[in-house]
């Protein structure tokens, strides 16, 4: 990979990475194309990452398909695919960790200890080995793309980060390689997750500013729907990922959802431009 990309830089092409665990989707696809279009070559990249799942998370069930991921990324005229073992990336002896503090420890790093550091590890690595200009990751993942330019900002990495938007199935769900472990009545019940967004979106569209007030009626929603299992709901502005008192005109906001659907965890989250 070095001297791919070595020769690429040689040769003037400013390069794409688009970093997966596999098992493609729309939204990964989406990612490929903001790539193909912003960048001269796209190197896709396929690395289930144990360092980023813990003990009792899903590392050995992850669903896989290198075939079908391949095919996929031919269609789309990727030009290069990576996929090195986790050997190759951790081999015995390997002892190096990328750490973001604070950031990395509300939300997800409360329910998922250790995981950024397993993200910010692998991307750190996936960037020296490719070496990329332009990095893509998805809005879906908000607090990992906040996480990676926290990073990138601190390490000082010449790399353009760019996330682009959610992209979701034709009835809300959020795209996600996870939603294949839903049965249809889970997943039917997973779409609450989206509703509750959408109705916390109407509400500070309708000039609700206090982040308490949305948050407690997001929960009333949850409250119908027993089987949900909330991790967390939060509002956070969008760039240091801080948690705010107060909804404010010119500022960008997320609303987190993350919610156990049967064995399921999901996470998703919405935008929110304040003109
Ligand atoms: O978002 C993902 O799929 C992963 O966290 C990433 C960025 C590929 C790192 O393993």
């Amino acid at each position: 990979m070095h001297s791919v990309s070595h020769s690429l830089k040689r040769m003037g092409k400013k390069i794409g990475l688009v970093p997966t665990m596999g098992y493609l989707h729309e939204g990964h696809l989406s990612l490929i194309k903001k790539s193909l279009e912003l960048c001269d070559v796209t190197v896709a990249s396929i690395f289930v990452n144990p360092s980023q799942f813990g003990p009792s998370e899903d590392y050995e069930k992850y669903p896989r398909d290198i075939e079908r991921d391949n095919k996929l990324l031919k269609e789309q005229n990727v030009d290069y695919l990576f996929t090195p073992s986790a050997d190759e990336i951790y081999p015995s002896g390997y002892q190096t960790y990328v750490e973001v503090n604070e950031i990395s420890k509300k939300f997800e790093g409360e329910f998922r200890p250790n995981h950024f550091k397993g993200v910010t590890t692998i991307v750190s690595i996936l960037f020296n080995c490719i070496q990329p200009d332009y990095a893509f990751f998805g809005q879906k993942d908000a607090q990992q793309a906040a996480v990676i330019k926290q990073m990138v900002n601190d390490l000082k990495y010449d790399i353009d980060i760019r996330v682009c938007p959610i992209i979701r199935e034709y009835d809300g769900l959020a795209m996600s390689s996870r939603n294949v472990y839903l049965s249809p009545e889970e997943r039917t019940k997973a779409l609450f997750i989206h509703k509750a967004l959408l109705y916390a979106r109407k509400l500070i569209e309708g000039k609700e500013t206090s982040p308490q007030t949305v948050v407690d009626n997001m929960r009333v929603i949850f409250n119908e729907e027993k089987s949900i299992k909330l991790d967390y709901i939060g509002i956070v502005n969008a760039y240091g990922f801080r948690e705010v008192d107060l909804l404010e005109d010119g500022n960008e906001y997320y609303i987190l959802v993350a919610a156990r659907v049967g064995n399921t965890r999901l996470i998703d989250n919405e935008l929110m431009r304040l003109q």
